[in-house]
């Protein structure tokens, strides 16, 4: 019985763990020049912390986690954790969302620890634009490991691209393209104003022009959703092997359907993406609180959830805290 039900009868099973602020990469719309402060080593939750976490909220409905970070695949361990976690009672769903840049070389252990979803970074598929986007000339290493991960029978591999005007919606029908010939899910995400990437207004490009761009591949068929889905609006071309979906997180928000809780990497629970409020539940379990009292702290979570965000395109304010920290 799912506990995690807030005033606006969202039934929230979903946990987004961010297990690590530091990433190999500095993409232009989330740690631009690299230049987010770093968390201090003592505040971010230890795996045993983290576990026990998790193992509250399944208690309360929690049955989906998907680990992000910063990068998840740079916190030294996290193999043995992926196999931890594996090992849990209860989740029926663990994935996680990498930049890509370290799994040709890894892929096996995730696949060895019984992951089988992951979802990858890849805004583009010009090795110069991807030195342009993530400050790192790493397009062919990150490919590779997409390569893999096909090979392995990785399933769902979803494709995160950042809609970015002027640094890739030129690349848009080709990104697109991909899920013709290879089981790919390709996910278009509109840029979202959050920590101090400092994109400007006219590097927005929405939804509608995307899917305006898209138009020469053909009919764009609805995929009916599943109940578990994420907040994309999922279509296939006809005859494609692989999907493409939009998520419309400024032009069309999908607030109404949120089913998500985050953990940040310092150990606060976050009931929005889009709201700096966050509770606290580090503290308390560092100076011994009870799992009675850890509870507590994921319902006050839920009791913070607003109905919607407020944000739209070329706001000026946006979230302060990182995506870095709280894993996007
Ligand atoms: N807006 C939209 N998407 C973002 N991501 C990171 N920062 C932003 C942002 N500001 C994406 C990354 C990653 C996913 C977890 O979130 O591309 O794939
Ligand atoms: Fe790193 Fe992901 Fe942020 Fe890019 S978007 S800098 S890969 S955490």
């Amino acid at each position: 019985m799912n506990k995690l039900v807030d005033k606006y009868d969202r039934h929230l099973n979903y946990l987004r763990v961010s297990i690590t602020d530091r990433c190999n990469l500095r993409c232009l719309y989330c740690a631009p020049g690299g230049l987010v402060p770093k968390l201090a080593h003592e505040d971010i939750l230890r795996y045993e912390e983290i576990l026990r976490i998790i193992r509250i909220g399944v208690g309360l409905g929690i049955s989906k986690v998907r680990l992000t970070g910063g990068e998840p695949l740079m916190r030294a361990g996290v193999y043995d954790f992926l196999e931890e976690l594996v090992a849990l009672d209860g989740l029926t769903d663990i994935s996680l969302t990498t930049n890509g840049v370290m799994l040709h070389e890894n892929i096996e252990k995730i696949e060895a620890a019984g992951i089988k979803r992951i979802n990858i970074s890849l805004d583009t598929l010009n090795h110069k634009k991807f030195k342009h986007i993530t400050g790192y000339d790493l397009f062919e290493q990150v490919w590779a490991g997409i390569e893999k991960a096909l090979a392995l029978g990785f399933d769902p591999i979803k494709l995160n691209v950042v809609a970015l005007k002027g640094h890739n919606d030129d690349e848009f029908v080709d990104l697109a393209r991909l899920s013709l010939t290879y089981p790919f899910h390709i996910r278009f995400i509109e840029y979202m104003p959050i920590g101090n990437a400092q994109m400007m207004s006219s590097d927005y490009i929405l939804t509608p022009d995307i899917r305006a761009q898209l138009s020469v591949l053909g009919e764009l068929v609805p995929v009916t959703r599943k109940q578990m889905d994420g907040p994309a609006q999922s279509y296939r071309i006809k005859g494609a092997k692989g999907e493409i979906g939009f998520i419309q997180a400024m032009s069309q928000h999908f607030c109404h359907t949120c089913n998500r809780l985050r953990l940040t990497a310092n150990g606060q629970l976050r009931p929005c993406l889009l709201s700096d409020k966050q509770l606290d539940i580090r503290g308390p379990l560092r100076s011994g609180a009870s799992d009675e009292e850890l509870k507590a702290v994921f319902l006050r979570a839920v009791e913070h959830k607003h109905e919607s965000h407020h944000f739209a395109p070329g706001c000026p304010s946006g979230v302060q805290d990182a995506m870095s920290n709280i894993g996007g």
